[in-house]
């Protein structure tokens, strides 16, 4: 068998010490299917002394990760702190400047600073894998740039992340409202301390970023992503949704059209008769449109030291292998920048929930405002009567532009019976 892959990793948390321990279990299969073993010969993290539960007798250690990634005696460096800047960052481009390859996890650092990573790799032939920053372990970037590398894709979209996925569904499976599911996911391990960056629908937003560069060969984007999370779904809609038909699902929506580029993340109301309305709790899944091949829909862990590691180990297996492919598709100086559509260009059904004091005129009061701007109601639910009290009032609409419905929402949000701010859950047809 030819030489090791010689291996430096950055980070040894969550993912990093998985990758170790995949690479224990699995390393002698992995050898024969890359033809070559791999070898991790050099290891970065802060805290020398922290019990990781790996062996790290035979490896050398580096209190500084950058100094690591220009030192130490490897072909790759595997990034795996996490963040878009600092440390992580550092530590991908010192190793590129280098000559070594980078295979990270990281979607922030991916999502903002991506298209210039992919430009510094290719111009020094080198690889810049990505595999695991996007839905964990399922394999879609090589599903979509390898596997559907003949199809013009118009849209992809999926549940991005396991977090919010989780507590949509437990919501729906025990009634409860989001604060308690959260605490609970928490308790669990499912949500970080801090879990800003998963229920406001940042870390989907990173991934749909990077989706989108590689399904559209476009630079990646991400500040044109219009990003909202899922701190107002309350149990009432999950209710309301139930008996509409649907599941709420935070998604990641990408779609190229000839207008331009739309990336947005926001709860949709999903028919219960699409695949995606059926990936529950942690798991992610993404579904491709291609002109030729239809859907393709993949599903699994999104998140976790074994699928993460499991996508980290498949990129080093390609380097191994000397497969270099293109880091988004296309070379990174032929990359596109369509024109970036805003959320207002959406058209599609709405689903609003109006808090209001049941008192004659409020309905008569609201449905002029969506008369005013052409936005033709559906179904309306309303739930018992309690004159003078506090109601919900639910309205579907057919299809209708985004900026029109705002309009009316704004109108309808100062009317003096509703109470609080209108909950607006977007409907798609998937
Ligand atoms: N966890 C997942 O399921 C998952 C899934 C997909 C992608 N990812 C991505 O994978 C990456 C790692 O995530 P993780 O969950 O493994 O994180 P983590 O458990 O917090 O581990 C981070 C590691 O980085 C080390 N580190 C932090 N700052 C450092 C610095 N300045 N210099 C050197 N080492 C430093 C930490 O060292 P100490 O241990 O000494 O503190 C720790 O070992 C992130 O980009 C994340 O977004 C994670």
């Amino acid at each position: 068998m030819s030489e090791p892959l010689r291996i430096a990793i950055a980070g040894l948390g969550t993912v990093g010490a998985g990758v170790f321990q995949l690479l224990a279990k699995n390393g002698a299969l992995i050898a024969r299917r890359g033809g070559r073993p791999l070898e991790v010969v050099a290891v970065a993290a802060r805290d020398r002394k922290k019990d990781r539960g790996v062996d790290l007798a035979k490896v050398a250690w580096f209190d500084d990760a950058a100094k690591m990634a220009a030192e130490a005696d490897c072909e790759v460096v595997v990034e795996l702190i996490g963040g878009a800047e600092g440390m992580a960052r550092r530590v991908c481009e010192t190793a590129l400047a280098k000559g070594r390859h980078v295979v990270t996890a990281n979607k922030a650092l991916l999502a903002h600073h991506g298209t210039a990573l992919a430009a510094s790799a290719e111009a020094k032939g080198l690889t810049i894998a990505y595999e695991a920053a996007v839905a964990g372990g399922i394999p879609i970037i090589k599903s979509i740039r390898e596997g559907l590398a003949a199809n013009r894709l118009s849209r992809v979209y999926g549940i991005l992340n396991g977090t919010c996925n989780y507590i949509l569904t437990q919501m729906r499976k025990t009634g409860r409202a989001f604060g308690d599911v959260l605490a609970d996911a928490q308790k669990l391990g499912y949500a970080e301390a801090d879990p800003s960056f998963d229920v406001d629908g940042v870390d989907a937003a990173h991934k749909l970023a990077i989706l989108a560069g590689v399904a559209f060969g476009t630079k990646i984007d991400f500040a044109a992503v219009h990003v909202e999370g899922i701190r107002r779904v309350g149990a009432q809609d999950i209710q309301f949704a139930r008996e509409l038909g649907f599941r709420i699902k935070l998604l990641g929506i990408a779609e190229l059209g000839e207008g331009g580029l739309m990336q947005r993340v926001h709860p949709c109301m999903v028919p219960l008769e699409t695949p995606i309305a059926h990936v529950e709790d942690v798991y992610n899944a993404v579904v491709a449109e291609g002109d030729f091949v239809g859907r393709v829909v993949a599903e699994g862990r999104g998140a976790g030291a074994g699928p993460t590691a499991s996508a980290v180990v498949a990129d080093i297996v390609d380097i191994a292998h000397g497969r270099r492919p293109m880091t988004f598709q296309l070379p990174a100086g032929e990359l596109a920048t369509p024109k970036a559509l805003g959320i207002d260009a959406r058209r599609g059904g709405y689903y609003i929930r109006l808090d209001v004091i049941d008192r004659p005129g409020v309905i008569a009061d609201v449905t002029a405002a969506l008369r005013d701007e052409a936005v033709s109601l559906a179904s309306m639910l309303q739930r018992g009567r309690a004159p003078d009290e506090r109601v919900p009032v639910v309205l579907v609409t057919h299809d209708t532009q985004e900026a029109a419905m705002r309009r009316a929402l704004d109108r309808i949000a100062r009317l003096g019976a509703v109470l609080e701010a209108p909950v607006v859950i977007r409907i798609e047809s998937l």
